[in-house]
C-alpha cells in the first residue's frame, strides 16, 4: 500500500487533495496528514475520514525537526504531497515572520527529513519515492500588459512577504533537486476556490458578507486580475504531476479563468440571487450596494495569469470545471455548510475582521 505523507492536510486545498484523493484510490492507499492546526487547519474538513484505518492524522508543525524525523522514522513514506504553509497575503504584509519561518524554514526540514529517510549510502534514493512542493503563481510578480502569461520559464519577482516567502521554499526545493538530485516537482498554481476555503480569501468572504447583508469590501478599483482554479482541478492536476510528470520539473497549474474582482463579486451577488429561494429571508439582503470599495491592499498585484501549456503537453491536464459551475458549486456547499462557517468564523477570526476591515 502506497503511504502519503501530506504537510497542511486540515486547510482548504489539502483537505479537498485528501477527499479527492480518497475518492480517486479508495483503501489502495494509506495518507498520514501532519498538520499544525494554525487558524486555518479544521479538523472538521475531514470528519467523515476519522475511522478509516488508512488515514491517521498527525498534529505537528514542520518546522518541528524532531517530530518530523519520528514520522518518516515509524513509516515507510512514498510520497510527499507538502501544502502546508501561511497563505493570505493580507496576514503577510502585518506579521511577515511567521511566513518566514513556516513558509522557508518549514519547508527546509521537510525537505532535509525526506532527505535523510530516502538516501541511499552511495547518494541515491529509493525508488519511487517523490516529493511535491505546492507552490504558488505568484511568486513571478504581476502581469502588466495584457496577453501576457506566467510560464515554468517566467523569472520570479514576488513582491508580497507571502510570494517572497513562497519563492524562497521554491529555491529551496531547486536546490534540493540540483544538488542532490532530490527527486521532486513543484507546482505553482493560479488562485484556487471551492469548499472548505477560509472566509478571509476574496470569494468565501464575499459569500459570508453578502448573506448577512454585510459590505463587500474591494479593494482599490477592484479591476486587479486572479486566474481562478476550482479547487478539486488542483487536486487532480497535483496527482497527474505526481504520477506522470517528469521528476525534477516545475509545472504552472491555471484555470484559464482570469477575472477581475469586481466581476468576482458581481457574479456571487447574481449567481445568490439566482440560487436563493423567494421565500428566504435573506435574498432580499444580497444586492449590488452592498459593494464598498475600501483602500487598496498594499504592494497589490495587479493581474496574474498562467498558460498551463506544459502541463497540458506533457501529462494531459486540463481545467475541467468551468468558473460558472464551480462557483455555483461552491455557493451551494457553503448553503448546505452554515455551521462550518459560524464555527469558523467566531472567536479570533471575528477580531482579525474587525481589525483588518475596522479601519478601512
Ligand atoms: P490554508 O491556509 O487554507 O491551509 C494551510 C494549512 O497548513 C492549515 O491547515 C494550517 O493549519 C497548516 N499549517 C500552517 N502552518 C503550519 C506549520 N507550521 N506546520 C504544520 N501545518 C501548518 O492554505 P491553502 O489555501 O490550502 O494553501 C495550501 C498550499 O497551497 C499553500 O502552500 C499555498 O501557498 C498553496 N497555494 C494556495 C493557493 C490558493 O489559492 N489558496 C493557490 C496556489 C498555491
Ligand atoms: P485573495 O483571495 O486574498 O487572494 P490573493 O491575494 O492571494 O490573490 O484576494 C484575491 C483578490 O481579491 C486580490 O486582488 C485582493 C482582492 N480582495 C478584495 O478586493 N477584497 C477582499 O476583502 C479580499 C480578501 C481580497
Amino acid at each position: 500500500m502506497r503511504t502519503y505523507l501530506v504537510t497542511g492536510g486540515a486547510g482548504f486545498i489539502g483537505s479537498n487533495y485528501i477527499h479527492y484523493m480518497f475518492r480517486k484510490y479508495g483503501d489502495t492507499i494509506k495518507i498520514i496528514n501532519v498538520d499544525a492546526l494554525t487558524y486555518a487547519g479544521n479538523l472538521e474538513n475531514l470528519k467523515d475520514l476519522e475511522k478509516k484505518e488508512n488515514y491517521i492524522f498527525i498534529r505537528a508543525n514542520i518546522c518541528d525537526k524532531e517530530a518530523i524525523e519520528k514520522i518518516f522514522a515509524e513509516n515507510e513514506i512514498d510520497r510527499v504531497v507538502h501544502f502546508a504553509a501561511e497563505s493570505h497575503v493580507d496576514r503577510s504584509i502585518r506579521d511577515p515572520e511567521i511566513f518566514v519561518q513556516t513558509n522557508v524554514l518549514g519547508t527546509a526540514v521537510m525537505l532535509n527529513c525526506a532527505k535523510a529517510a530516502w538516501e541511499l549510502p552511495d547518494g541515491s534514493f529509493q525508488k519511487d519515492k517523490k516529493f511535491l512542493h505546492v507552490s504558488t503563481d505568484e511568486v513571478y510578480g504581476s502581469l502588466e500588459k495584457e496577453g501576457e502569461y506566467f510560464c515554468e520559464t517566467t523569472p520570479y519577482a514576488p513582491h508580497s512577504p507571502y510570494s517572497a516567502s513562497k519563492a524562497g521554499s521554491d529555491m529551496l526545493v531547486k536546490a534540493y533537486m540540483d544538488t542532490y538530485h532530490f527527486p521532486a516537482n513543484i507546482t505553482n498554481c493560479s488562485n484556487n476556490y471551492g469548499p472548505y476555503q477560509f472566509p478571509e480569501k476574496l470569494i468565501p468572504l464575499i459569500i459570508n458578507n453578502a448573506l448577512q447583508g454585510r459590505k463587500l469590501p474591494v479593494y482599490g478599483d477592484g479591476k486587479n486580475v486572479r486566474d481562478w482554479l476550482y479547487v478539486e482541478d488542483h487536486a487532480k492536476a497535483i496527482d497527474m504531476v505526481q504520477e506522470k510528470g517528469r521528476l525534477f520539473e516545475t509545472y504552472n497549474v491555471g484555470g484559464h479563468n482570469e477575472k477581475q474582482n469586481i466581476e468576482i463579486v458581481n457574479i456571487i451577488i447574481e449567481t445568490l440571487q439566482e440560487m436563493l429561494e423567494d421565500s428566504d429571508p435573506r435574498k432580499a439582503l444580497v444586492t449590488r450596494d452592498l459593494i464598498t470599495y475600501v483602500e487598496d491592499r498594499k504592494g497589490h498585484d495587479r493581474r496574474y495569469a498562467i498558460a498551463p501549456d506544459k502541463i497540458k503537453a506533457q501529462i494531459g491536464w486540463y481545467p475541467e470545471t468551468m468558473f460558472k459551475d464551480g462557483i455555483r458549486k461552491t455557493i451551494k456547499w457553503y448553503f448546505e455548510h452554515e455551521d462550518w462557517m459560524k464555527n469558523v468564523t467566531s472567536g479570533d477570526y471575528q477580531k482579525y475582521y474587525n481589525e483588518m476591515y475596522g479601519s478601512r
